[in-house]
């Protein structure tokens, strides 16, 4: 059962919480929490930092957050929940000047690209005016006065982070057939000591220098609330910095993206739709991997700068698709007890699942982060590989079939309809 979110409302007076404030603790809110990577940070702040994390959560609870994915982080005495929306100036006002935050962590967004084709509205509204909306409330509880030369001073100590995509960078091209051995410089290579399997598909690479050129409605939204935080930088001297990471992966993402999508559909019996050839690259990292970089930009990235994060780990769609299907199918027949998830039998399970289908309008070919900044100056580096990764991922979703048959049930079936039936 979900829990009541008004009942970790701090505003309320009969909370069954109240917060801890002391000079250690640092206070983070990190708006978006309920959603997939927002509530992975989350997992993540804790098992890392555990009480000296003092965590406000925010989201609008939209069809993509679930407090579900937070049901045991919400038990911890120093985390508490409030339903709220980024584009509200009181609500947003009062959290900073009550909880006063360190750390204001931003996931909160509309995040499907296909959903931004259908109705780009939403995403101007929550991604653009939203983030504006945070970056101004921090301006005004932040600053403490004008030097003689009107240049803001702000409080110590307190930052705005950005949670970016490398999709506002657009599309690379795809230049082999088949992949070929990623060479990276040395002084990358001697921070991602254990990775050996790192491939691409490609000659070029996003750097934090590439020029921007969003394609989809969804990544001029996140690029244009880039150009916000990166305005308020550089025009009011706020302690802001952005992160763009490539495709991430994981538990608790939700399934109208790629890898849940295949995963579910595989369980339900029904065909996997693949956009075009299914020649299209993504960049893929393991949302842990992405919650570490994130908390190492907070700690240690230097004010105002940009940071990439990525994968090492560019893989076509269909090579994604058919690892998915031969992993499920590895597991159903070694571990037969997981059968009871298919609603058919096990030797359905193959590349015959897969369908080819109208592709998306407007197709990013090819996404491929350089992370060296990152792994050079933070010594970040991701530490999955992939095929671990993976793995962790579907053994997931088929450990919490509650969470997907709840998830998979009333309007997501309304939106598959709409999304895929006549395509
Ligand atoms: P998600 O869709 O799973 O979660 C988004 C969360 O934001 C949801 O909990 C939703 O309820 C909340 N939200 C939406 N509108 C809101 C509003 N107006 N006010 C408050 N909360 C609101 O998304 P995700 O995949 O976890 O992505 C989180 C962030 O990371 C996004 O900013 C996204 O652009 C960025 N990002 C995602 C990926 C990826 O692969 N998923 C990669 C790079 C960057
Ligand atoms: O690169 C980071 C971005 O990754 C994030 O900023 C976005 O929020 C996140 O949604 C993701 O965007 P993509 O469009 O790359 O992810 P998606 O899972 O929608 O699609 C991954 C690839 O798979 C893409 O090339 C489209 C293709 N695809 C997707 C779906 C849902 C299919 O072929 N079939 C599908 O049914």
């Amino acid at each position: 059962m979900q829990p009541d979110p008004l009942s970790y409302d701090i505003f309320n007076t009969n909370s069954p919480k109240t917060l801890p404030r002391n000079s250690i603790m640092s206070r983070y809110l990190i708006t978006g929490g309920a959603g997939f990577i927002g509530a992975n940070f989350v997992r993540y702040l804790l098992r890392k930092h555990g009480n000296e994390a003092n965590i406000l959560i925010l989201d609008a609870l939209t069809y993509a957050g679930n407090l579900e994915n937070l049901s045991e982080e919400l038990k911890h005495d120093n985390v508490e929940f409030i339903r709220g929306d980024i584009r509200d100036e009181k609500l947003i006002k009062r959290i900073l000047d009550e909880f006063d935050p360190d750390f204001v962590v931003n996931f909160a967004a509309e995040t499907h690209v296909d959903r931004s084709i259908t109705g780009p509205q939403i995403f101007l509204e929550t991604n653009i005016l939203g983030t504006q909306n945070l970056l101004e409330a921090c301006r005004c509880a932040w600053l403490i006065r004008h030097d003689e030369n009107g240049k803001p001073i702000y409080r110590s100590g307190h930052r705005f982070l950005q949670i970016s995509t490398d999709e506002v960078y657009g599309s690379l091209s795809r230049d082999y057939d088949t992949p070929r051995p990623l060479e990276v410089s040395d002084e990358v290579m001697a921070v991602a000591k254990n990775r050996t399997d790192l491939q691409t598909f490609g000659n070029g690479f996003f750097t934090e220098n590439t020029p921007l050129a969003p394609r989809s409605p969804y990544s001029a939204s996140k690029t244009s609330a880039d150009l916000f935080t990166i305005a308020y930088g550089e025009t009011y001297g706020l302690p802001v910095n952005i992160t763009r990471c490539s495709n991430n992966y994981g538990p608790c993402q939700f399934p109208e993206k790629l890898i849940p999508l295949i995963i579910n559909n595989i369980l339900e019996g029904k065909k996997i739709p693949v956009y075009g050839k299914g020649e299209n690259v993504r960049d893929w990292l393991y949302v842990d991997d992405h919650a570490k970089a994130i908390d190492m930009v907070l700690r240690n990235g230097r004010i105002g700068e940009i940071y990439n994060i990525g994968g090492f780990n560019e893989e076509q769609n269909i090579t994604i698709v058919k690892t998915v299907i031969d992993i499920v199918r590895q597991i159903m027949d070694s571990e037969p007890a997981y059968r009871e998830l298919l609603s058919h039998p096990v030797e359905d399970i193959d590349y015959s699942l897969i369908t080819y289908v109208t592709d998306r309008p407007g197709h990013d070919m090819r996404y491929a982060i350089d992370p060296t900044k990152i792994a050079t100056e933070l010594g970040w580096y991701p530490e999955t590989p992939f095929d671990e990764g993976i793995e962790k991922t579907v053994r997931w979703y088929l450990d919490n079939p509650g969470w997907v048959r709840r998830i998979t049930s009333g309007d997501y079936r309304i939106y598959y309809d709409k999304m895929y039936s006549n395509r």
